[in-house]
């Protein structure tokens, strides 16, 4: 994308990457994703805040050279992967003095990913700033947001927090203050990448809350001129408060459970009680991410497959354990038809999360009188669970 202007001296010179539509070969991208780079002129020294993904590092050279940059002092790495970090290797090729500044874990990171060498580093601790000339660089630690060595730079004279993947969102967009249409990029973002991580994030909430700041500058997707915006959503995602809603991801062979997955969402619609109703064979995945931010309770529905789950509720299954969601409840709705082994094997996989769970409703071959009646109740109990703790 072309050079934007952020403030006196400071410009956006990053690269969006329209057609990107899978991220660490797991994440689905469903409108691009970018790599903010911005780069700042003080008086005496030049300092480039972040890079981009090795793929679009033209974009960056090019807005440089759009910029007669003839020199950069200091690169400054607010984070070590590659999608930021891999695009310094050229930087440090073309510009011959620069050195990447960034803290010691980073530091290593760097030297074990891209084969930098320690003498390219200048290492700094929390709080430490550098002058560029009128233009001061403040760096605060803000481990897990999203690796262990993330950590944010902070412009004084300009209040600018270059945020890298905090506040972060995956969108190629050349509207880049647009601060409507933030919310649900941003909120995908915080579920896929920030939300394992939610007690770190509400600590480094914290940290940056104290510093003064007019705009939020994330090396993915909007820029935050009103940064209270973002900083309040981050709140909300990042508490233990849960909404009075149900997920239903189901996947069915034949249609026994997806019969018990339908009854039970309107059951629970009956009982004014919010459903996102997931078909695992076409979900993507990002959506069902967004809903485990929020949602009290997650039903997983399955058949019995061979000796154990079918694949697609594993899947869900390992998702919500990796993700550390904050969901409270848990159900399992299963069909077989002579051997019975879903619900062990969807329990052995949820290790890292103590939700409680429901009694599972299980069912041989297509649902009967019985299951329906066991589907009313589960619902009957999952309003009364709800209406105890949600807000
Ligand atoms: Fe945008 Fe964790 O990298």
């Amino acid at each position: 994308m072309a050079v934007i202007k952020i403030k006196e001296d400071v410009f956006y010179v990053g690269a969006n990457h329209w057609d990107r539509r899978l991220f660490d070969e797991l994440i689905p991208l469903s409108e691009g994703t970018s790599y903010n780079s911005y780069i700042i002129f003080g008086k005496e020294k030049i300092a480039l805040i972040d890079a981009v993904d090795p793929a679009t590092v033209d974009q960056l050279l090019y807005n440089l050279e759009q910029l007669n940059v003839q020199k950069i002092d200091y690169v400054i790495s607010n984070h070590a992967e590659q999608d930021h970090s891999g695009g310094i290797v050229n930087i440090l090729e073309k510009f011959k003095d620069a050195k990447v500044v960034t803290n010691e874990k980073c530091k290593n990171m760097l030297m074990d990913l891209l084969l930098i060498p320690e003498d390219k580093f200048i290492v700094i601790k929390e709080k430490d700033t550098i002058d560029l000339g009128g233009k001061t660089l403040e760096f605060y630690l803000t481990p897990w947001v999203h690796w262990p060595e993330t950590m944010v730079t902070y412009l004084k004279e300009e209040k600018v927090l270059f945020s890298c993947d905090f506040f972060g969102s995956h969108i190629a967009t050349s509207d880049i203050f647009n601060d409507e249409h933030f919310y649900m990029p941003a909120k995908r973002y915080y579920a896929e990448i920030m939300s394992p991580f939610r007690n770190n994030v509400r600590n480094n909430l914290e940290k940056v809350k104290k510093l003064d700041i007019d705009i939020i500058a994330p090396s993915h997707g909007y820029i935050y001129k009103n940064p209270q915006k973002i900083i309040s959503a981050y709140e909300d995602w990042a508490s233990e408060n849960v909404k009075n809603e149900v997920i239903i991801a189901y996947v069915s062979m034949h249609g026994s459970t997806k019969k018990m997955a339908e009854f039970l969402r309107e059951e629970l619609i009956k009982r004014n009680i919010n459903v996102y109703f997931f078909n695992l064979t076409y979900t993507d995945i990002g959506q069902l991410a967004m809903a485990l931010v929020d949602a009290a309770t997650l039903i997983i529905a399955a058949p019995t497959v061979l000796a154990g789950v079918h694949p697609q509720a594993m899947y869900v299954a390992y998702l919500a354990n990796l993700l550390r969601v904050k969901t409270k409840f848990i159900g399992i709705i299963t069909s077989y038809g002579w051997g019975e082994k879903a619900v062990d094997s969807l329990k052995n996989v949820l290790t890292y999360i103590k939700p409680q769970f429901f009694t599972p409703v299980v069912s041989k071959g297509y649902p009967k009188q019985q299951e329906f009646l066991q589907l009313k109740n589960l619902a009957d109990e999952i309003l009364k669970l709800q209406k105890d703790i949600v807000k």
